[in-house]
């Protein structure tokens, strides 16, 4: 039922799983609570940490591995969160870092008090090139509180928004009101997990779209956690 675009699942790479025993728990998870289709975007700091890519297709294959063992129905695709740097266009190209299913869509975040014109910046430069930037959690940047700039960002630089679930499941009045409204103006496309363990950070798709379905309806709450994400990976590859 779920389609989860942003998720740390793979061990021993970044904040997310720590070990192999964690890795499978988070599909466990995931899967028992109706996910049929992750990408794994493990944290990439371009030019600043070398992305661990051997150890990332190694523990990638676990998790397949792990899937295939349990017969769940459950496609993976690589993929990573990259903080935006200047570097991170020629790493893609380069193949240091992975891009989501070997498509042009690519996961991007930013520090929190990022200046707007540092997105403006990052959607153009990734966009010249030939990528498509998926903003992760933009709940986060202060800048885009100004729901304009989001209908900007959007409209005007093309870019594809994401927000995290828990965000949707626990979010305060203030940030229910800035939903609401990015929603109205259409411009939410995703809705992920962002998950990195089991207790604090954990899955929780489930508890968002039903709360999605309670404040809007059902075809809004099947359109931002599967069916918007179902077309981006028609252009990816699993595995
Ligand atoms: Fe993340």
């Amino acid at each position: 039922m779920f389609v989860d675009m942003h998720h740390h699942f793979v061990y021993g790479i970044d904040d997310g799983a720590q070990t192999l025993e964690d890795m499978q728990k988070m599909l466990d998870l995931a899967y028992k609570s109706g996910a049929d289709r992750i990408v794994a975007t493990p944290h990439a700091t371009p030019g600043r940490h070398t992305f661990q890519m051997e150890r990332y297709l190694d523990h990638f294959e676990k998790a397949k591995a792990w899937c295939a063992e349990k017969e769940y129905d459950l496609k993976l695709y690589k993929g990573c969160e990259i903080f935006y740097t200047e570097d991170a266009p020629r790493l893609l190209d380069e193949g240091a870092i992975p891009s989501i299913g070997g498509s042009r869509y690519v996961l991007v975040e930013f520090s929190p008090d990022a200046p707007y014109d540092r997105l403006k910046q990052a959607a153009r430069t990734l966009g010249s090139v030939g990528y498509q930037p998926i903003f992760a959690h933009i709940e986060r940047y202060a800048c885009l509180r100004k729901t304009a700039y989001v209908e900007e960002i959007y409209n005007d630089y093309q870019v594809i928004t994401q927000v995290n679930a828990s965000t949707v499941v626990n979010g305060g009045f203030f940030m229910r009101q800035w939903l609401r409204k990015v929603i109205k103006l259409g411009c939410l496309d995703l809705i992920s997990s962002d998950a990195h363990n089991l207790k604090t950070r954990r899955f929780c798709m489930k508890e968002c779209y039903e709360a999605l379905k309670r404040e809007y309806d059902k075809p809004m709450a099947l359109q931002l956690c599967r069916r918007n994400a179902l077309n981006i990976l028609k252009e990816c590859t699993p595995g």
